[in-house]
């Protein structure tokens, strides 16, 4: 139990460090405040704050103003499917969001020990940091007092940020007449993380998003997602965010699980997709020797006849970025007990040096793990310090198994070196 826990931390430390630093914009729709789980997704976005994350919150609040409204008897009045804010209508709306606002301060200041926050103090802050103005009089309709973005207060959300506080703001934005104005929230969020300059934006939804990653315009494909949050991802895309995620309420720890682990919770669009690791099949062949090929013509990679890649074509895999391959490794059975070979590592050269090769790695010795696997050997003439680094020690060829010994090629005296695996 606890190694597997510490596996669990060890594995996430990659993306610990990652985003520690990073600006996220994170946008709970109103309906993530009715779910039982809501302070549990806050707990999770305070721990991913905790961990490092600067955060800022955005709250919409459209089913509690509804709420309200309702209560109070007033009919709802939309005009292109935009809300027309009157003056009962804006005391609705600050009711609202206020309530939600305290709801989520109050929250976020949990700290007995034993609960999520436990002991940590979380300061949490909120204000004037979004100027609006009147939307003003649409095809003779005035819109009162719902409103457009004009500014939002980059700087001093940064600095409260860069001082360890979460930013928390809500649709309601003010103008320098004194007024309030009821503004769309997620259309905040687009627009915060956008003037952040923020690396992610986490749009959480009441509906089901399937796991995932895909450039804006794949976004298409995906017609169970409404257009409206489609389009929302797109134009965030578009506004420069380099991740934009989208992330169902219903999944548990969806948020954690699309932070801090490689299989993610919920479905990133980014127009740079990231890479992936997958099994290679015999489709790849061609796309495979257009990698090697090249390298083993330089001696740097053992030749390999398309026979003998079909042949152990089921033991590589390979790291496609946009749909081509750029890296690969096999992973290839030795005749004797928990003993594997790793070969034919490589990373296409106008990709190296950004840790791809020891992501490769490390996929590798993931799946050794899961075959049993926990002494891994490789046989390198030019990578030796590469190995080494990665915790490989010096070995000789006679501790190779046997049979391997005998088809270790005397004349190319690759370096021999192995990696126990814990
Ligand atoms: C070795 C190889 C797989 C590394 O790929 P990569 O994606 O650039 O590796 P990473 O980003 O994880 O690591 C990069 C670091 O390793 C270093 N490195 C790269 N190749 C190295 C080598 N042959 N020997 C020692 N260090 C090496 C880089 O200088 C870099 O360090 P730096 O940024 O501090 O200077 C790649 O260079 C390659 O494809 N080489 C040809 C094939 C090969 O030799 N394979 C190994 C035999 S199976």
């Amino acid at each position: 139990m606890s190694q597997d826990f510490a596996q669990h931390l060890r594995q996430a430390a990659p993306f610990i460090h990652a985003h520690q630093g990073r600006t996220c914009v994170a946008y709970l729709p109103g309906e993530a405040a009715l779910r039982e789980d809501f302070a549990a997704h806050l707990f999770d976005l305070a721990l991913a704050h905790g961990l490092g994350l600067r955060l800022v919150l955005v709250l919409g609040a459209r089913p509690q103003i509804q709420q309200r409204l309702e209560q109070a008897g007033i009919p709802e009045r939309l005009h292109h499917n935009l809300r027309i804010t009157d003056a009962a209508t804006l005391d609705c709306v600050r009711q609202a969001c206020g309530a939600l606002r305290h709801e989520v301060e109050a929250l976020l200041s949990t700290a007995l020990a034993r609960t999520p926050l436990g002991g940590r103090r979380v300061e949490v802050v909120s204000g004037n940091l979004v100027t609006a103005r009147p939307t003003g009089i649409v095809d003779g309709v005035d819109m009162q007092h719902t409103g457009e973005l004009r500014r939002i207060a980059a700087d001093s959300i940064r600095t409260h940020l860069a001082q360890g506080r979460i930013v928390l703001l809500s649709c309601i934005g003010t103008s320098p007449t004194g007024e309030s104005f009821n503004l769309r929230s997620e259309e905040l969020a687009v627009a915060a993380a956008a003037s952040l300059q923020a690396d992610k934006l986490l749009l959480l939804s009441p509906r089901e998003i399937p796991a995932g990653e895909c450039t804006p315009a794949a976004l298409d494909d995906y017609a169970d997602i409404p257009e409206a949050e489609r389009s929302l991802a797109r134009r965030a895309c578009d506004a420069g965010i380099g991740r934009v995620h989208l992330l169902p309420l219903d999944r548990p720890g969806v948020v954690l699980g699309e932070l801090y682990t490689q299989a993610g919770g919920g479905l990133l669009v980014s127009a740079q997709v990231s890479d992936t690791i997958r099994p290679a099949t015999i489709d790849d062949i061609a796309g495979l020797l257009g990698l090697i090929a090249p390298l083993e013509q330089q001696g740097v990679l053992v030749p390999r006849s398309r026979e003998q890649l079909e042949l152990d074509i089921e033991h590589f895999a390979l790291m496609e970025r946009d749909g081509a391959i750029i890296g690969c490794r096999a992973l290839l059975p030795l005749p004797a007990p928990r003993c594997a070979e790793l070969a034919c590592l490589a990373v296409d050269p106008q990709w190296q040096r950004d840790g791809r090769a020891a992501a490769l790695l490390a996929q590798a010795e993931q799946s050794a793990r899961a075959a049993g696997i926990d002494q891994l050997y490789v046989l390198t003439t030019r990578a030796v310090h590469w190995f080494v680094e990665q915790g490989f020690v010096v070995s000789s060829p006679e501790a190779l198994p046997a049979s391997r010994q005998e088809l270790y090629n005397w004349q190319r005296a690759s370096q021999v070196l192995r990696k126990q695996l814990d």
